[in-house]
């Protein structure tokens, strides 16, 4: 079968190619998924870029979402039928023709959801749901301060909040050509990062912000605790730039600030709790499924295409969130 295989570790897209390589066989409690579309994630940059704990080993075939049809049942495996359409999370190797799933982390798709938008469920709007949902505890009509609100997850976010009640939402960008594609995601304010963000923060919300969504480590938190309301939630959910995070602030700052920081990790989070991730992946889909969310991708329409993308992910150039059609 193809499958986009990354070399080694490489800053850019030269050690990344499409290759043959064999098709993964399912173990006990394992299925296959013949993949329609997969999505393409800012983490496959980490991977490549060598950043530690994202590629399993050497070559990796990134990949952390598919939708398609189950084409071969792992020993023991009886919930799921060959040929069903479902949407799965995967430990890697999504981005290929072929990928293996843990069955508990794979949900059958419901009608009317297209495959190339099944594709970007797993990872991308699961994590937008669970950030706002069981992490950030949103109530409807508060502030939402989200940090690369133009991408994936970005646009993803924006799109949940008028779905979960509404609330007021604040976009921070890296340059300034990204604004425009962040309002069309439905940020309603959309700010550059640079020195004066804290105060341009504040100033488009006077009474602070409820919830700071933040995948940049610990580089913008002096910014997130300035701009929380008393009762603020900050959920850090990445690490963009690499590098080793910096000590959280101190009890004190917390307490006297009336304030949370939490963390989220989708690939923890199927590690130790695969049915919440599952359960994530259900609502989304349904969400999808009864038109109460408006999802919109970017379709590469071969492998061929990943690599390109993935660079243009890795210079901070994409723009909303790209899904490939991987069906031969
Ligand atoms: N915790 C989880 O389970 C989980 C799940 C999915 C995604 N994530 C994280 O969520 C973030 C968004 O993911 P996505 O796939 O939707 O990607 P994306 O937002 O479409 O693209 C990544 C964005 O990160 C920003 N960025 C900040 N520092 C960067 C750097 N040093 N190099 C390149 N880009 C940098 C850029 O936007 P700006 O310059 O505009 O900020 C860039 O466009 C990523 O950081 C990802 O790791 C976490």
């Amino acid at each position: 079968m193809r499958a986009l295989v990354m070399i080694e570790p490489s800053d850019g897209p030269d050690r990344t190619q499409v290759d043959k390589v064999d098709e993964p066989v399912p173990g006990p409690g394992q299925l296959t998924v013949e993949v329609a579309h997969a999505g393409i994630n800012f983490i496959d940059v980490m991977a490549r870029r060598g950043d530690p704990g994202y590629a399993s080993g050497w070559p990796y075939v990134p990949g952390l979402e598919v939708a398609g049809t189950v084409r071969s049942l792992g020993a023991g495996n009886t919930g799921f039928s060959v040929g069903q359409p479902v949407a799965a999370f995967t430990r890697g190797g999504g981005l290929a023709e072929v990928a293996v799933a843990e069955s508990a982390l794979v949900v059958p798709l419901p009608g009317g959801v297209s495959t190339a938008v099944a594709s970007a469920a797993p990872l991308m709007l699961s994590t937008a749901l669970l950030l706002l949902t069981d992490i950030g505890r949103f109530r409807p009509g508060d502030t939402v301060l989200m940090h690369s609100a133009s991408g994936g997850v970005g646009g993803a976010v924006a799109r949940f909040v008028p779905a979960l009640g509404g609330g007021r939402r604040i976009g921070v960008v890296g340059r300034p050509d990204k604004v425009d594609a962040a309002r069309a995601a439905g940020w309603d304010t959309v700010l550059v990062r640079g020195p004066e963000l804290a105060g341009a923060v504040r100033s488009a919300a006077r009474d602070g912000v409820d919830l700071v969504l933040d995948p940049s480590g610990t580089t913008m938190l002096d910014v997130d605790l300035a701009v929380a309301a008393p009762t603020g939630r900050i959920v850090l959910f990445g690490n963009a730039g690499g590098g080793t995070p910096e000590p959280l602030p101190p009890a004190g700052r917390l307490i006297g600030g009336n304030l949370a920081i939490g963390g989220f990790s989708m690939s923890s989070l199927t590690a130790a709790a695969p049915a919440s991730a599952a359960d994530a992946l259900r609502r989304v889909l349904d969400l999808v499924a009864d038109r109460a969310l408006d999802v919109e991708v970017t379709e590469i329409d071969s492998l061929d295409g990943v690599a390109a993308v993935h660079q243009r992910l890795a210079e901070g150039q994409g723009s909303g969130k790209y899904v490939v059609s991987v069906a031969a």
